[in-house]
Protein backbone atom coordinates (compact mmCIF):
# COMPACT_ATOMS: atom_id res chain seq x y z
CA UNK A 1 0.00 0.00 0.00
CA UNK A 2 1.11 3.79 -0.57
CA UNK A 3 1.80 5.95 1.95
CA UNK A 4 -0.43 8.71 2.28
CA UNK A 5 0.31 12.31 1.24
CA UNK A 6 -0.95 15.42 1.12
CA UNK A 7 0.57 18.19 -1.77
CA UNK A 8 -0.19 21.82 -1.51
CA UNK A 9 -0.11 23.78 -4.62
CA UNK A 10 0.77 27.25 -4.59
CA UNK A 11 -1.39 29.33 -6.76
CA UNK A 12 0.00 31.61 -8.17
CA UNK A 13 3.16 29.52 -9.21
CA UNK A 14 4.81 29.19 -12.30
CA UNK A 15 5.21 31.51 -16.06
CA UNK A 16 4.56 35.49 -14.76
CA UNK A 17 3.32 38.21 -17.81
CA UNK A 18 6.90 38.56 -18.69
CA UNK A 19 7.86 35.25 -19.67
CA UNK A 20 5.21 34.30 -20.86
CA UNK A 21 5.62 36.87 -23.80
CA UNK A 22 8.96 36.45 -23.83
CA UNK A 23 8.75 33.08 -25.08
CA UNK A 24 5.56 34.56 -27.53
CA UNK A 25 8.17 36.49 -28.98
CA UNK A 26 10.59 33.77 -29.80
CA UNK A 27 7.10 31.76 -31.14
CA UNK A 28 6.15 34.62 -32.91
CA UNK A 29 9.67 35.14 -34.73
CA UNK A 30 9.38 32.08 -36.07
CA UNK A 31 6.49 32.02 -37.89
CA UNK A 32 7.06 35.56 -39.24
CA UNK A 33 10.86 34.87 -40.75
CA UNK A 34 11.28 31.06 -40.10
CA UNK A 35 13.85 29.08 -38.13
CA UNK A 36 16.67 29.73 -37.79
CA UNK A 37 15.70 32.96 -35.56
CA UNK A 38 18.98 33.64 -32.80
CA UNK A 39 18.58 34.83 -29.06
CA UNK A 40 20.80 36.36 -27.33
CA UNK A 41 21.00 34.65 -23.70
CA UNK A 42 18.59 32.47 -22.84
CA UNK A 43 15.37 33.69 -23.36
CA UNK A 44 14.19 33.01 -19.42
CA UNK A 45 15.84 31.01 -17.45
CA UNK A 46 14.67 27.34 -17.84
CA UNK A 47 16.34 24.28 -19.70
CA UNK A 48 12.64 23.02 -20.78
CA UNK A 49 11.34 26.25 -22.33
CA UNK A 50 14.35 26.91 -24.13
CA UNK A 51 15.10 22.95 -25.57
CA UNK A 52 11.17 23.39 -26.77
CA UNK A 53 11.87 26.65 -28.64
CA UNK A 54 15.61 25.26 -29.93
CA UNK A 55 13.58 22.69 -30.81
CA UNK A 56 11.33 24.38 -33.36
CA UNK A 57 14.45 26.58 -34.76
CA UNK A 58 15.79 29.21 -32.51
CA UNK A 59 19.33 29.17 -31.58
CA UNK A 60 20.43 30.60 -28.36
CA UNK A 61 23.65 32.81 -28.09
CA UNK A 62 25.67 34.63 -25.59
CA UNK A 63 26.79 36.93 -27.58
CA UNK A 64 25.40 39.48 -30.47
CA UNK A 65 29.04 38.88 -32.63
CA UNK A 66 27.34 34.79 -32.40
CA UNK A 67 24.78 35.52 -34.90
CA UNK A 68 24.62 36.23 -38.72
CA UNK A 69 23.83 39.45 -39.46
CA UNK A 70 20.94 38.16 -42.17
CA UNK A 71 18.54 36.87 -39.16
CA UNK A 72 16.30 38.31 -36.52
CA UNK A 73 17.81 38.12 -33.14
CA UNK A 74 15.88 38.33 -30.00
CA UNK A 75 17.09 39.64 -26.24
CA UNK A 76 15.67 38.07 -23.92
CA UNK A 77 13.25 38.82 -20.64
CA UNK A 78 16.33 39.31 -18.55
CA UNK A 79 17.22 43.18 -20.63
CA UNK A 80 20.08 44.23 -22.10
CA UNK A 81 22.82 46.78 -21.89
CA UNK A 82 22.49 49.92 -24.52
CA UNK A 83 25.08 49.10 -26.07
CA UNK A 84 23.68 45.29 -27.64
CA UNK A 85 20.64 47.19 -29.59
CA UNK A 86 22.87 49.75 -30.51
CA UNK A 87 25.31 47.36 -31.87
CA UNK A 88 22.65 45.44 -33.42
CA UNK A 89 21.30 48.88 -35.48
CA UNK A 90 25.27 49.10 -36.42
CA UNK A 91 24.80 45.78 -38.24
CA UNK A 92 22.17 46.37 -39.87
CA UNK A 93 20.12 43.40 -38.10
CA UNK A 94 16.53 42.84 -37.35
CA UNK A 95 15.94 42.96 -33.74
CA UNK A 96 13.09 41.74 -31.42
CA UNK A 97 13.38 43.26 -27.39
CA UNK A 98 11.62 40.77 -25.30
CA UNK A 99 12.87 42.31 -21.99
CA UNK A 100 9.97 42.33 -19.48
CA UNK A 101 7.79 45.75 -19.69
CA UNK A 102 8.48 45.86 -15.56
CA UNK A 103 12.45 45.17 -16.43
CA UNK A 104 12.12 48.40 -18.95
CA UNK A 105 10.18 50.09 -16.13
CA UNK A 106 13.39 50.06 -13.90
CA UNK A 107 15.92 51.39 -17.00
CA UNK A 108 13.79 54.03 -17.68
CA UNK A 109 13.62 54.95 -13.89
CA UNK A 110 17.22 54.70 -14.23
CA UNK A 111 17.51 57.15 -16.71
CA UNK A 112 15.17 59.59 -14.95
CA UNK A 113 17.60 60.03 -11.66
CA UNK A 114 20.11 59.99 -14.10
CA UNK A 115 18.75 62.93 -16.24
CA UNK A 116 18.00 64.82 -12.59
CA UNK A 117 21.83 64.64 -11.59
CA UNK A 118 21.34 61.65 -9.24
CA UNK A 119 24.12 58.70 -8.94
CA UNK A 120 22.12 55.70 -8.98
CA UNK A 121 22.54 52.55 -6.29
CA UNK A 122 21.06 49.48 -7.31
CA UNK A 123 19.96 46.19 -5.50
CA UNK A 124 20.77 43.30 -6.95
CA UNK A 125 22.77 39.92 -7.79
CA UNK A 126 26.44 40.84 -9.61
CA UNK A 127 26.45 38.72 -12.91
CA UNK A 128 22.78 38.34 -12.99
CA UNK A 129 22.00 39.71 -16.88
CA UNK A 130 19.05 41.83 -15.55
CA UNK A 131 21.28 43.45 -13.53
CA UNK A 132 24.26 43.77 -16.23
CA UNK A 133 21.18 45.12 -18.28
CA UNK A 134 20.41 47.59 -16.10
CA UNK A 135 23.58 49.17 -15.55
CA UNK A 136 24.35 48.97 -18.81
CA UNK A 137 21.40 51.57 -19.37
CA UNK A 138 24.06 54.44 -18.07
CA UNK A 139 27.55 55.07 -18.92
CA UNK A 140 30.22 53.34 -16.17
CA UNK A 141 29.96 54.37 -12.91
CA UNK A 142 26.93 56.07 -12.88
CA UNK A 143 25.43 52.88 -10.91
CA UNK A 144 26.48 51.22 -8.35
CA UNK A 145 25.85 47.33 -7.28
CA UNK A 146 25.22 45.96 -3.48
CA UNK A 147 23.86 42.89 -2.79
CA UNK A 148 23.14 42.67 1.20
CA UNK A 149 22.59 45.45 3.98
CA UNK A 150 26.45 44.86 4.71
CA UNK A 151 27.81 46.17 1.28
CA UNK A 152 26.11 49.84 2.44
CA UNK A 153 28.94 50.38 4.80
CA UNK A 154 31.68 50.45 2.18
CA UNK A 155 29.69 52.15 -0.10
CA UNK A 156 31.91 55.06 -2.10
CA UNK A 157 29.05 57.47 -3.52
CA UNK A 158 30.06 61.04 -5.57
CA UNK A 159 27.53 63.19 -3.19
CA UNK A 160 25.56 61.20 -0.28
CA UNK A 161 22.59 63.98 -0.65
CA UNK A 162 22.48 62.96 -4.81
CA UNK A 163 21.49 59.26 -4.91
CA UNK A 164 18.82 57.25 -5.86
CA UNK A 165 18.07 53.57 -5.41
CA UNK A 166 16.46 50.84 -7.85
CA UNK A 167 16.42 46.99 -7.49
CA UNK A 168 16.49 43.90 -9.59
CA UNK A 169 12.36 42.72 -10.15
CA UNK A 170 13.80 39.62 -8.62
CA UNK A 171 14.96 39.80 -5.14
CA UNK A 172 13.49 38.27 -1.79
CA UNK A 173 11.02 40.98 -0.47
CA UNK A 174 12.29 40.79 3.22
CA UNK A 175 15.89 40.89 2.51
CA UNK A 176 15.38 44.10 0.18
CA UNK A 177 13.93 45.87 2.96
CA UNK A 178 16.20 45.06 5.29
CA UNK A 179 18.80 46.32 2.51
CA UNK A 180 16.97 49.47 1.66
CA UNK A 181 16.42 50.10 5.62
CA UNK A 182 20.43 50.15 5.78
CA UNK A 183 20.67 52.39 2.84
CA UNK A 184 17.90 55.12 4.21
CA UNK A 185 20.04 55.42 7.85
CA UNK A 186 23.13 56.34 5.69
CA UNK A 187 21.63 57.91 2.85
CA UNK A 188 18.34 60.42 4.86
CA UNK A 189 17.67 61.77 1.39
CA UNK A 190 17.96 59.11 -0.90
CA UNK A 191 15.46 59.09 -3.43
CA UNK A 192 13.77 55.79 -4.63
CA UNK A 193 10.45 54.01 -5.78
CA UNK A 194 7.46 53.98 -3.70
CA UNK A 195 8.52 50.43 -1.84
CA UNK A 196 11.19 48.93 -3.98
CA UNK A 197 11.44 47.33 -8.10
CA UNK A 198 10.34 43.83 -7.29
CA UNK A 199 7.94 42.94 -9.75
CA UNK A 200 4.33 41.40 -8.90
CA UNK A 201 4.78 37.75 -9.78
CA UNK A 202 7.71 37.88 -7.46
CA UNK A 203 6.34 39.01 -4.44
CA UNK A 204 3.19 37.10 -4.89
CA UNK A 205 4.86 34.01 -5.53
CA UNK A 206 6.59 34.53 -2.22
CA UNK A 207 3.80 35.63 -0.45
CA UNK A 208 1.99 32.40 -1.56
CA UNK A 209 4.97 30.24 -0.14
CA UNK A 210 4.55 31.66 3.10
CA UNK A 211 1.12 30.90 3.67
CA UNK A 212 1.85 27.59 2.21
CA UNK A 213 4.32 27.04 5.08
CA UNK A 214 2.06 26.97 7.95
CA UNK A 215 0.70 23.78 6.17
CA UNK A 216 3.44 22.03 4.99
CA UNK A 217 7.01 20.12 6.31
CA UNK A 218 8.89 20.08 3.08
CA UNK A 219 8.62 22.89 0.11
CA UNK A 220 9.79 22.04 -3.33
CA UNK A 221 10.23 24.82 -5.71
CA UNK A 222 10.74 23.80 -9.72
CA UNK A 223 12.82 25.88 -11.58
CA UNK A 224 16.46 26.12 -13.11
CA UNK A 225 19.41 26.73 -10.87
CA UNK A 226 20.20 30.15 -12.41
CA UNK A 227 16.70 31.33 -12.36
CA UNK A 228 16.79 33.99 -9.09
CA UNK A 229 13.30 34.19 -8.74
CA UNK A 230 13.27 30.58 -8.11
CA UNK A 231 16.35 30.43 -5.77
CA UNK A 232 14.60 33.12 -3.44
CA UNK A 233 11.26 30.63 -3.34
CA UNK A 234 13.40 28.24 -1.53
CA UNK A 235 15.11 30.76 0.47
CA UNK A 236 11.42 32.01 1.87
CA UNK A 237 10.60 28.26 2.19
CA UNK A 238 13.36 27.90 4.67
CA UNK A 239 13.15 31.11 6.22
CA UNK A 240 9.18 30.05 7.05
CA UNK A 241 10.40 26.98 8.71
CA UNK A 242 10.91 24.31 6.21
CA UNK A 243 13.79 21.75 7.07
CA UNK A 244 13.53 20.51 3.72
CA UNK A 245 13.47 23.00 0.94
CA UNK A 246 14.69 22.13 -3.04
CA UNK A 247 14.77 23.71 -5.61
CA UNK A 248 14.04 20.90 -9.01
CA UNK A 249 14.03 21.37 -12.71
CA UNK A 250 11.51 18.21 -12.85
CA UNK A 251 10.55 15.16 -11.53
CA UNK A 252 13.45 13.54 -11.95
CA UNK A 253 15.75 15.74 -9.67
CA UNK A 254 13.65 14.83 -6.32
CA UNK A 255 15.51 13.22 -3.61
CA UNK A 256 12.90 11.11 -2.68
CA UNK A 257 14.77 10.89 0.54
CA UNK A 258 14.85 13.51 1.89
CA UNK A 259 11.13 13.17 2.26
CA UNK A 260 10.87 9.78 3.93
CA UNK A 261 7.92 10.02 6.61
CA UNK A 262 6.83 13.91 5.62
CA UNK A 263 3.29 13.23 5.00
CA UNK A 264 2.66 17.47 3.67
CA UNK A 265 4.32 18.76 1.44
CA UNK A 266 4.33 22.23 -0.87
CA UNK A 267 4.45 22.98 -4.30
CA UNK A 268 5.35 26.38 -6.75
CA UNK A 269 7.54 26.64 -9.63
CA UNK A 270 9.17 29.99 -10.68
CA UNK A 271 8.07 32.41 -12.83
CA UNK A 272 10.21 31.20 -15.65
CA UNK A 273 8.69 27.33 -15.10
CA UNK A 274 6.01 25.98 -17.50
CA UNK A 275 2.94 24.24 -15.89
CA UNK A 276 3.80 20.95 -17.32
CA UNK A 277 6.43 20.45 -15.30
CA UNK A 278 4.45 20.57 -12.38
CA UNK A 279 2.03 18.00 -13.85
CA UNK A 280 5.07 15.97 -14.71
CA UNK A 281 6.20 16.21 -10.37
CA UNK A 282 2.60 15.98 -9.86
CA UNK A 283 2.47 12.89 -11.65
CA UNK A 284 6.10 11.77 -9.60
CA UNK A 285 4.13 11.95 -6.31
CA UNK A 286 0.80 10.04 -7.24
CA UNK A 287 3.06 7.14 -8.32
CA UNK A 288 4.47 7.20 -5.02
CA UNK A 289 2.01 7.48 -2.60
CA UNK A 290 -1.62 7.54 -1.96
CA UNK A 291 -2.02 11.51 -3.10
CA UNK A 292 -4.33 14.07 -2.60
CA UNK A 293 -3.61 17.27 -3.71
CA UNK A 294 -4.62 20.75 -2.22
CA UNK A 295 -4.67 24.51 -4.00
CA UNK A 296 -3.60 27.18 -1.53
CA UNK A 297 -4.59 30.14 -3.29
CA UNK A 298 -3.14 33.45 -2.08
CA UNK A 299 -3.66 35.97 -5.14
CA UNK A 300 -4.97 36.11 -8.79
CA UNK A 301 -2.92 37.38 -11.53
CA UNK A 302 -4.89 38.71 -14.20
CA UNK A 303 -1.70 40.75 -16.04
CA UNK A 304 -0.81 40.50 -19.76
CA UNK A 305 1.76 42.18 -21.94
CA UNK A 306 1.69 43.08 -25.23
CA UNK A 307 3.93 41.53 -27.62
CA UNK A 308 6.09 44.35 -30.04
CA UNK A 309 4.26 45.75 -32.52
CA UNK A 310 6.06 44.40 -35.21
CA UNK A 311 4.38 41.39 -34.63
CA UNK A 312 1.15 43.63 -34.31
CA UNK A 313 1.46 45.29 -38.40
CA UNK A 314 2.95 43.96 -41.26
CA UNK A 315 6.74 45.12 -40.96
FE1 LIG B 1 8.87 40.36 -15.55
FE2 LIG B 1 8.73 39.76 -13.03
FE3 LIG B 1 8.36 37.95 -14.78
S1 LIG B 1 10.11 41.21 -13.97
S2 LIG B 1 9.67 38.51 -16.44
S3 LIG B 1 7.03 39.74 -14.48
S4 LIG B 1 9.44 37.65 -12.89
Amino acid sequence: MKPALTLYLAAPRGFCAGVDRAVKIVEMSLEKWGAPVYVRHEIVHNKFVVDTLAAKGAVFVEELDECPVDRPVIFSAHGVPKTVPAEAERRNMIYVDATCPLVSKVHLEAERHAEEGLQIIMIGHRGHPEVIGTMGQLPEGEVLLIETAADVATLEVRDPDKLAWITQTTLSVDDTAEVVAALQARFPSLVGPGKDDICYATTNRQAAVKILAEKIEALLVIGAPNSSNSKRLVEVGRNAGCAVSHLVERASEIKWDALEGITRVGLTAGASAPEVLVDEVIEAFRDRYDLTVELVETAKERIEFKTPRIFRHDT
